[in-house]
């Protein structure tokens, strides 16, 4: 690893397909984040496993993400880009710190409440423990920087407490984590409902814009956005939240300022809008699309690609566990 570079180090659920919210709020500001760290990006399909998995369709869906990444321009010669549940340092540090994690911080876990809603029928342990194998995974790396999207925010926070306090008491072992957020798109808005965040779970297929979703489609969506009814393009969150979040995505994709949105659309309608809108988010995912479909096809790159940072990721993560074993007190022989 570079001596100078500061690490980074972030991931993704392995469960069904990305949504616009993933790649605004995280994927695409990872691409270019090597230049200034040294990255690190995980399948997390440890996390997914906290909802009940169908086997076949789990393993496909996890090599879907890792082409996703890679199609999305993460390249796996510069990132170390792997499989969390290949590493198994992962696992064995979130029960180390699972001891050092309070009941009451975990309760309060926002995540951990609407999930237990969502999925009544099974709380399961790894859901309510969620936030400390994150913290696990983004520990092991001595990671900086974590860029995520503004859900997360809560569980970088308790990453920070739990490494603060596992420091307090053996001197310092982790580095305490800062989260960063991309400047457009932290938290893109569900297109039927823009006061609730856009999901992958998301019931109603309308909702969301996914990162495969053909042109046709991603066009049909954005013109059923739900707006006001007023016809004013204009940027007021808690008054207008649909077309601001439109004009986030927008902006996002773009590059344009609210001002400038602002004033390409005075005086033209909603109809305009959303079109614009819909053409400029497909162009966006029109190549990561199509080297994804080249991706899907050449299994044994990507495959070999997963071997290569997967030892890369056990060398770098080992070297933390081995300390907070010693430091624990762990026997070694
Ligand atoms: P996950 O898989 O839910 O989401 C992956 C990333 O996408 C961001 N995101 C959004 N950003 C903006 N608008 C949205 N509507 C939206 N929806 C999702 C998320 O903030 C996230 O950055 N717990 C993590 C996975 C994880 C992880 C980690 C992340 C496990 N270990 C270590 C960072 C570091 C999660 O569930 O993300």
């Amino acid at each position: 690893m570079s001596e100078e570079k500061k690490i980074l180090y972030s991931g993704m659920q392995a469960t069904g397909s990305l949504t616009l919210g993933n790649y605004l709020g995280a994927l695409k500001n990872w691409v270019k984040m090597h230049e200034e760290y040294e990255c690190f990006y995980g399948v997390m399909d440890l996390h997914s496993l906290t909802v009940r998995q169908e086997p076949a369709k789990f393993r496909q869906n996890a090599r879907k993400l890792y082409a996703l990444y890679v199609a999305a321009g993460l390249d796996p010669e510069v990132n170390c880009v792997y499989f969390q549940s290949h590493v198994s340092a992962h696992a064995e540090l979130a029960w180390i710190l699972d001891c050092f994690t309070y009941m009451g911080e975990l309760s309060r876990m926002t995540q951990f409440k609407d999930k237990s809603q969502k999925h009544a029928d099974n709380v399961n342990a790894g859901l309510f423990t969620y936030p400390v194998l994150m913290a696990a995974d983004i520990l092991l790396y001595q990671a900086h920087v974590v860029p995520v999207g503004v859900d997360q925010k809560q569980h970088l926070e308790i990453t920070r407490d739990i490494a603060e306090r596992f420091n307090k008491i053996y001197g310092d072992v982790f580095t305490v984590p800062e989260p960063y957020f991309g400047e457009n798109g932290a938290k893109v808005m569900s297109l039927a409902d823009p006061t609730k965040k856009m999901s992958k779970s998301d019931e109603n297929v309308n909702a969301t814009i996914l990162l495969t979703d053909d042109r046709d489609t991603v066009i049909r969506k954005f013109k059923r956005a739900v707006t006001d009814s007023d016809a004013e393009v204009r940027f007021a969150p808690e008054e207008k939240p649909g077309i601001s979040n439109l004009m986030e995505i927008y902006g996002s994709v773009t590059g344009k300022s609210h001002e400038e949105i602002e004033s390409e659309f005075a005086g033209k309608g909603y109809g305009d809008f959303k079109l614009a809108v819909g053409e400029a988010v497909a162009d966006e995912l029109a190549p990561l699309q199509e080297r994804y479909e080249k991706l899907l096809a050449d299994k044994s790159y990507i495959d070999d690609c997963i071997r290569r940072n997967d030892d890369k990721a056990r060398y770098v993560s080992n070297k933390t566990l081995r300390k907070v074993k010693k430091k624990v007190g762990l026997l070694e022989v």
